[in-house]
């Protein structure tokens, strides 16, 4: 059997998680999310990548595609989702199934959180449970085999 290897990319403000807005995001740091996921699923190859910058999660997208050997990715964009085109367009590049994760229900918050530019071009949407938002894009992308 392979082994299963998934990108888990976190964009801007997500390293900021346990001390950001806590009674949004919760207590969780992003390495304690990350640990939790390794944890949970021994069997998964995961790459954990965060960055601030729209541009450096762009790259890793493509890096994962040319290495051949990434299962997809878990992408929470933050704020970006709302509005980078540029990310869009490069998901829309690449054949890796990309699942779109919020650890916050964002369609029960501001209006403009509503709108998600990368949502179409993503195999699905995950919004609302905090961190198992993550665990539950992992299985969706080791379920579609
Ligand atoms: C978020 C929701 C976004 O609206 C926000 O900009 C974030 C985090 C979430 O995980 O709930 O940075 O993606």
């Amino acid at each position: 059997m392979s082994t299963s290897a998934i990108l888990v990319l976190n964009g801007p403000n997500l390293s900021r998680l346990g001390k950001r807005e806590p009674e949004v995001y919760g207590s969780r740091t992003l390495d304690d999310i990350n640990r939790e996921l390794a944890e949970s699923f021994p069997g998964v190859a995961f790459d954990f990548c965060q960055s601030e910058e729209e541009g450096v999660l762009i790259e890793k997208i493509f890096q994962a595609e040319d290495g051949g050997a990434c299962t997809g990715v878990v992408l929470n964009a933050g704020a970006l989702t709302h509005y980078s085109i540029a990310l869009r367009d490069a998901i829309s590049a690449v054949k890796l199934p990309v699942v779109e994760v919020h650890l916050s229900n964002v369609h029960a918050r501001e209006e403009f959180r509503r709108t998600s530019v990368i949502s179409e071009v993503c195999l699905g949407v995950i919004s609302g449970f905090g961190p198992r938002s993550y665990h539950l894009g992992v299985r969706a992308l080791l379920e579609r085999g």
